[in-house]
């Protein structure tokens, strides 16, 4: 945990696929939005993706193992969003999942400490797996988003990846909620928001729909700005807006939402 003023979040989940990359990248830009510097580190090794979430993959010269081997200082492998000027990515390395031999945490130690003078917000987007990698990022977090998925087995890897940040003493816990289908509460198929916070023992900060158009954009490089729907764009402003400390309901500003019943069930 660090001392600055700047936080260090991390994104993540024992379980792959659940939205960790989409959520960094968007909550990422919607923190920006608000004025906020921030900086998404991709820590997926084994996958990068954050680059592609951004658009800005034909661009990437340098990449996180660049600065931590001291061949490039951080600012030069640093790449600014096209959509907000506070907002900029440290792209991952491809290193097929592994964390390398030698000094590498006292150095990413280090960059992150760099980084943190420069920064407001320092998002960090991880694996989906248990992997070392995970425990060493966790070891600077300040704050954790859990990201699940709304299915009962996503719910599990987040009670699981819950007891992982405990045994590394992460002090913020919260879970994001993502591919929320709202209608799929309502009619009994899915739990609605105390169900899951029974089931998961975590608070949550968030809840971002189900959203083709969300994933659709993702395809090229666009983010919720650009291509979602608008329930969507609220739920990562409200996420944003709950990362930095406001109080707002989790559900404001959404449209045709019977929320009462969707907490309730
Ligand atoms: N809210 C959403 N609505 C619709 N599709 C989504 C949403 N969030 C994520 N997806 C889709 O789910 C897939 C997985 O998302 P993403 O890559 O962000 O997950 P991840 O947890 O980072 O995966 P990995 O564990 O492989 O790193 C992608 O195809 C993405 O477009
Ligand atoms: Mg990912």
């Amino acid at each position: 945990m660090s001392r600055k003023s700047c936080k260090i979040v991390l994104i993540t989940s024992c379980k792959g696929g659940v939205g960790k990359s989409t959520v960094t990248a968007n909550l990422a830009l919607a923190l920006a939005k608000r004025g906020k510097r921030v900086l998404a580190v991709d820590c997926d090794f084994s996958n990068r993706t954050l680059d592609l979430l951004f658009g800005c993959e034909d661009t990437v010269l340098y990449d996180l193992f660049d600065v931590i081997e001291e061949r490039v200082s951080l600012g030069e492998a640093l790449l600014r969003d096209t959509r907000a000027d506070e907002l900029q990515l440290l792209p991952a390395p491809f290193l097929h999942g592994e964390i390398p031999n030698g000094n590498f945490s006292d150095r990413f130690s280090a960059v992150l400490d760099e980084a943190q003078d420069l920064f407001d917000i320092i998002l960090i987007d991880t694996p989906g797996s248990a992997d070392a990698l995970l425990a060493l990022a966790a070891s600077f977090a300040d704050m954790a988003l859990i990201v699940t998925g709304h299915h009962p087995a996503a719910v599990r890897g987040a009670e699981k990846t819950g007891l992982l940040l405990d045994s590394r003493g992460v002090p913020s816990q919260y879970l994001v909620v993502n591919r929320f289908d709202s209608e799929a509460v309502l009619d009994g198929r899915r739990p609605g928001i105390n169900s899951i916070i029974d089931m998961t023992h975590t608070p949550i900060l968030g809840v971002i729909p189900d959203d083709r158009a969300l994933e659709l954009g993702q395809e090229s490089g666009k983010l919720y700005t650009e291509s979602a729907a608008r329930n969507t764009a609220c739920a990562f402003g409200n996420l944003a807006a709950r990362v930095i400390g406001e109080h707002i309901p989790l559900f404001a500003g959404f449209r045709r939402l019977r929320r009462r019943r969707l907490v309730e069930r």
